[in-house]
């Protein structure tokens, strides 16, 4: 088939290369000539593994092109496909600007019938606005939900190996296009879902929504932890190994982050309360995470008795390891915190150091290698879980930090719990866990 994706982000960058490596022939298209002319450099935007030799073998087969103009020779797509931004307006409800400016382009360029594949994650209601705005059109446009699921770091795996593949669409004709697209990936039963446009786009918000849930219940927990003197390891353990429950997505840590929970938990509860539901749920799981940041700094603070005057070091500033993203990152929530109170910061990260400098730019050093940006400092903040942080030299780390002036010894405070609290002390730190007792 003959494919047009729109917006070469995360989602439709991933997309369109997976679709062009299952042998289809796709256009990327992007209002950015920057990103345009740097993909058809040879060169790929954002870090995520196994996109870059995805691309360059797609790119030189001659299946996979990226442009910021349609030609001519892509007018008779068979498909297209929109993954543009679908950022949180003041209310936390989504802007869909990006997707409806890309229904009129597709209005404007389209000279045969085709399905246009709903790929950004969009409120209830949004497919049948697009096909709305497709009324203009010259040719038959049917309007399909195909939301996303991908995760950033594993995006590429995602993409062929996926849980599912939900369809919403109205007429079969519709339906038995996006089976044979999807065909390669071999699909059995319930793995392809087929619905309508209404519940495939809910079913996007309430996936991240119940993950998010589950997150900020097991954040929760963790401060009761502190409180009461549990241990957040055995009550995940203890909750995971029912399998009704089941053991993935219950890590407690610094808060959910990314461009995606934060913003769909919120645009669900918009949603809610403009459909006159009130979804309780959602909300507390949103203000669940926010107080989450708040009791991270807290803890920071009261482990250094203030950090006014004193110099922190933040290992892993990217929302989750394996990606350079840090939208919404707990890093630069805490950073920020830090700063506020008058503490000096400064980061490591294995691949996001130069996207964390174009929001904080010179007040927050950001170092090449992880050790050197500890030296003076009065505690390590370990925030994203690299495999590079699993087991650092402790020794090393306590010749570099510094210990407070009355002769406290620095402290390591673990906010994904990844390091053996017994390890650190006996290198002479203080531990900090989240939820754990020592
Ligand atoms: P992104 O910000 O990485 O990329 C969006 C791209 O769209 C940008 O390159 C931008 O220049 C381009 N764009 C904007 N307006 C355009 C237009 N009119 N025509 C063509 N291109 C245009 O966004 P993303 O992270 O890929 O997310 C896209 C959508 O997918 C969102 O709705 C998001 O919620 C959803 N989603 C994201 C993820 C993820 O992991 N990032 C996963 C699942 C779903
Ligand atoms: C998430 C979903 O997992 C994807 O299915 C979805 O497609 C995507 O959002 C989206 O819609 O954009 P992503 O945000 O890339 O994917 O990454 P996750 O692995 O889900 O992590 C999100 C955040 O939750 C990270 O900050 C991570 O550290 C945090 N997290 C995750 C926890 O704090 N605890 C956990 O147990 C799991």
């Amino acid at each position: 088939m003959r494919l047009v994706v729109f917006g070469a982000g995360y989602v439709g960058l991933v997309t369109g290369t997976g679709l062009s490596d299952l042998g289809h022939e796709v256009l990327l298209y992007d209002i950015d000539p920057d990103r345009i002319a740097k993909l058809n450099d040879g060169r790929v935007p954002i870090y995520e593994p196994g996109l870059g030799d995805l691309i360059h073998r797609n790119q030189r087969g001659g299946r996979l092109h990226f442009a910021t103009e349609i030609p001519a020779s892509f007018a008779d797509a068979d498909a297209y496909f929109i993954a543009v931004g679908t950022p949180p307006g003041p209310d936390g409800a989504a802007d869909l600007s990006a997707v409806m400016a890309v229904a009129d382009t597709i209005a404007k360029v389209a000279t045969r019938k085709a399905v246009v594949v709903v790929k950004s994650t969009v409120p209830v209601g949004t497919c049948d606005a697009v096909q709305a705005r497709l009324a203009g059109a010259k040719v038959s446009l049917e309007v399909v939900s195909n939301p996303e699921f991908l995760k950033e770091g594993d995006a590429v795996s995602d993409f062929f190996k996926p849980d599912r593949v939900v369809v919403g669409a109205r007429s079969d004709e519709a339906r038995q296009m996006l089976r044979e697209l999807y065909a390669p990936l071999q699909l059995s039963g319930e793995r392809l879902v087929m619905t309508d446009p209404r519940s495939s786009e809910l079913i996007k918000y309430a996936s991240n929504t119940m993950l998010a849930i589950r997150i900020s219940f097991m954040n929760e927990l963790s401060r009761l932890c502190h409180a009461t003197g549990a241990d957040i390891h055995a009550v995940r353990l203890g909750v995971g190994t029912d399998s009704r429950i089941g053991k993935k997505f219950l890590y407690a840590g610094p808060g959910y982050g990314g461009s995606c929970f934060p913003k769909d938990v919120q645009a669900l509860a918009a949603l809610g309360r403009e459909n006159g539901v009130q979804l309780k749920v959602a909300e507390a799981a949103h203000q669940a995470n926010e107080d989450q940041a708040v009791f991270l700094a807290q803890l920071v603070d009261k482990a250094l008795e203030g950090v006014m005057g004193k110099q922190i070091t933040l290992w892993g500033l990217a929302f989750k390891p394996e990606t350079d993203d840090v939208r919404e990152s707990p890093a630069v929530k805490l950073a920020s915190a830090l700063i506020e109170r008058g503490a000096t910061v400064i980061g490591h990260d294995p691949e996001a150091g130069p996207n964390f400098t174009k929001v904080f730019g010179s007040k927050v050093a950001v170092k090449e290698r992880d050790y050197d940006a500890l030296d003076g400092s009065h505690a390590l903040i370990l925030l994203t879980e690299w495999r590079s942080y699993r087991a650092p030299n402790f020794a090393e780390i306590k010749r570099r930090l510094k210990a407070s002036a009355d002769g406290m010894p620095p402290v390591l405070v673990d906010a994904r719990n990844i390091w053996r609290p017994s390890e650190v002390q006996r290198a002479g730190l203080r531990y900090q866990g989240i939820g754990v007792s020592l």
